[in-house]
């Protein structure tokens, strides 16, 4: 299957075509961005670190006050039932709950929504043999989100705003700098620089999501007795730095090779990104082993 008008969706209890999936117009998603999200890797037709996205789920659920939809095992259910209904190897899940349909316009909710929930599975392609062997260029930006990154949610203007402002100076994607001259994160995923052997990643708070890829990547150096701190980054110790990378769901660990124009390190993906790249296919390769067992 390669075309989107045969995958299946998963909307509000049912599992249809995308072509026939429908939603209100009045759906607060829609009309005030009012809802969250998550994007799971399913590698082998298994979902990765469910259970940290599922908890990352319920906080942003929370912090905006809409409630949980469904239980743990329905949203497992639910997914695996999505994942088995495409015949991709790997795949990622996009899943967003949103407050619900609203007839009339208020910022305020009523109290009685009942939120909307939407799933869909895409095929999730290996990052090109390019990037890997050259890595991506980026380029810094202010950050000009709000102060609630921890939460995903849906309302990504700025994020699209800020890869549209990088790709007009020819760059991949962009390191954002908070108001203090701190780098927060990328437009989609957390950022690591490397200094003298140690890996640092920005603390998690308001200004940035609690990656999951980050979190396995925290749990590998651990494992491997690489070092690895969680401490701010300032623009100098960015521009300093020995090895620079952005972390996803969808494209793991990605080296950059180029900020602002200039070499980052030797201009190449550097030797500490290459160790945490080949641990984290182990790491993935034992996930697979293990749930087949
Ligand atoms: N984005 N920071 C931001 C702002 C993100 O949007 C993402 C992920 C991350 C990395 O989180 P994780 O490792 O859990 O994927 C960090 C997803 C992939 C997206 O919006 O499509």
């Amino acid at each position: 299957m390669d075309n989107s008008a045969d995958q299946i969706v998963y909307l509000n209890g049912e599992y249809i075509p995308m072509a026939d999936s429908k939603i209100s117009t009045q759906d607060r998603g829609f009309l005030f961005g009012d809802g969250v999200y998550e994007v799971i890797p399913v590698y082998e037709s298994k979902l990765f670190s469910f259970k940290e996205h599922l908890d990352r789920l319920k906080n942003s659920l929370k912090a905006v006050s809409i409630s949980n939809p469904l239980s743990d095992s329905e949203w497992l259910e639910i997914l695996n039932t999505l994942i088995k209904k495409h015949d991709w190897v790997d795949q990622y899940i996009y899943l967003q709950v949103t407050r619900g349909i609203q007839m009339q316009r208020d910022h305020l909710p009523d109290s009685d929504l009942t939120p909307t929930v939407y799933a869909y599975t895409n095929p999730l392609k290996p990052v090109s043999t390019a990037v890997i062997e050259n890595g991506i260029k980026v380029i810094t930006l202010e950050d000009i989100r709000w102060l609630k990154c921890d939460i995903k949610a849906i309302t990504l203007l700025p994020n699209v705003m800020m890869k549209l402002a990088a790709k007009a100076q020819d760059a991949d994607d962009a390191i954002l700098i908070s108001r203090e001259g701190l780098i927060t994160e990328g437009t989609a995923s957390n950022a690591f620089i490397v200094k003298d052997g140690t890996i640092i990643t920005p603390p998690n708070g308001s200004k940035l999501l609690p990656g999951v890829t980050r979190l396995m990547i925290e749990r590998i150096a651990a494992a491997h007795n690489i070092p690895l701190i969680e401490q701010e980054v300032t623009v100098e110790a960015l521009n300093s730095a020995d090895e620079i990378w952005l972390s996803s769901s969808t494209k793991e660990a990605l080296p950059i090779t180029s900020l602002n124009g200039q070499a980052v390190g030797s201009g190449k993906p550097g030797p500490v990104w290459k160790k945490i790249k080949a641990f984290y296919q182990e790491h993935k390769q034992a996930f697979i082993k293990e749930q087949s067992e």
